[in-house]
């Protein structure tokens, strides 16, 4: 299973949007709202009302920076980012195993992605943990650095203690589906791009670079 953590924003900027949170008292709702059936029995948290004017503002924000980063854009080739949504976790709340719904109203779920907003000093738990064949992940991150996962690995997020937890969730439905076939494709373009700052341009990139384009026209969707 492979999963790229990556800075997206600025601490103060994170920072910041968590004061927006805070300070927003009305449009909080139990998460459970957006959990199918098995997973409200195991779902705990707070989440932004998705049609609140802050977390359509906040949403544009992230979503912006994802797409004008060239890092993420090559590791998820993205063609829709969807569901995404702030959430809050207080003392006792957490989000027991559960696999995201491929098919949510709001796209298809290739990558499923973490953004921290707050700093991990202000609670305790609190941590994502991804459950792979050997052993489980367990992330948590400075405010500001995200995780991005393939939707296809069972998780949680461990209770949270002493203290608040902030982050933004979401998911990616990629031109590419197959886990797989985008790390080949993310580990081609990484190689062709740092030819490419080494040595200049070349006839030989020109080949490397239509090869990579006509594979991902071959494997997108
Ligand atoms: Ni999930």
């Amino acid at each position: 299973m492979e999963y790229l953590t990556h800075s997206l924003i600025d601490k103060s900027e994170a920072l910041q949007i968590v004061n927006r949170l805070k300070t927003e008292k009305s449009s909080w709702q139990d998460g459970k709202i957006t959990a199918g059936s098995h997973a409200a029995k195991i779902k705990s948290n707070f989440q932004l009302d998705k049609n609140s004017n802050l977390s359509i503002e906040l949403r544009e924000i992230i979503v912006n920076k994802i797409i004008s980063n060239p890092l993420l854009k090559s590791f998820t080739l993205p063609n829709l980012i969807h569901g995404v949504m702030f959430t809050q976790s207080k003392d006792g709340n957490g989000y027991g195993s559960h696999i995201d719904n491929p098919y949510m109203p709001s796209g298809r779920s290739d990558l499923s992605f973490t953004l921290f907003l707050n700093s991990p000093e202000d609670y305790n738990g609190g941590e994502l943990c991804i459950q792979t064949t050997n052993k489980t992940e367990k992330i948590k991150l400075s405010a500001g650095e995200m995780i991005i996962y393939p939707s296809t690995q069972l998780h949680s997020v461990a209770k949270v203690k002493d203290g608040e937890r902030y982050v933004c969730v979401g998911w990616i439905q990629s031109y590419v589906q197959n886990n797989e076939d985008r790390n080949f494709l993310f580990g081609l373009d990484a190689g062709a791009k740092s030819l490419l700052a080494k040595h200049g341009r070349s006839d030989e990139l020109d080949l490397i670079f239509q090869a990579y384009s006509n594979i991902l026209r071959r494997l997108g969707d």
